[in-house]
């Protein structure tokens, strides 16, 4: 195995990944070498979704990406949503819908979502159901997760509204 030095932009930040295997994955990075440890591991072959990150604006399961892959593209993980120490819209609108039990498959439906709604701000039903495809919850039923899905496009809805009659 070879290892090396390289450099993972992570979260708008440059983090030096030093004396690293290269078929580590971005998800083991992330969380052991980086201390990032919101993007979860379950089943660690891209079937679950608990490890969902953006890689350039795309959602990907990074358990299946390898880190040494990433250099020189823009990583967002869960710890990149929010605002310094706010937290994101959309976890906002988790937590009104109590759309949290064990909480495991959180992080990376968050991720997931927040890309759908940077894409189509108003999704219909479906389109919400397929985006979120890939992202098991074995705890709620989907039930109150479409219902926060719906609190955050309708917040970001009145918010553009508020901007465009400015
Ligand atoms: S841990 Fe990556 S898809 Fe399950
Ligand atoms: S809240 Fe437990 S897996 Fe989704």
């Amino acid at each position: 195995m070879i290892s090396e030095t390289y450099v993972l932009s992570v979260n708008r930040k440059n983090h030096e990944v030093a004396d690293a295997h290269t078929s580590e994955s971005l998800l083991w990075v992330l969380r052991e070498r980086l201390e990032l440890s919101g993007s979860k591991n379950a089943c660690e072959e891209g079937e679950c979704g608990s490890c969902t990150v953006l890689l350039d604006g795309d959602v990907v399961c990074s358990c299946l990406v390898l880190a040494a892959s990433a250099v020189g593209r823009e990583i967002i993980t869960i710890e990149g949503l929010g605002k310094g120490d706010e937290i994101s819209d959309i976890q906002q609108a988790f937590v009104e819908a109590g759309a949290v039990q064990c909480g495991f498959c959180t992080p990376g439906l968050l991720v997931t979502i927040d890309q759908m709604l940077d894409a189509d701000p108003d999704p219909d039903e479906l389109t919400v159901r397929e985006a979120i495809s890939g992202n098991l919850c074995r705890c709620t039923g989907y039930g109150r997760i479409l219902e926060a899905v719906r609190i955050a496009s309708g917040n970001r809805k009145n918010q553009s509204e508020k901007e465009d009659s400015k």
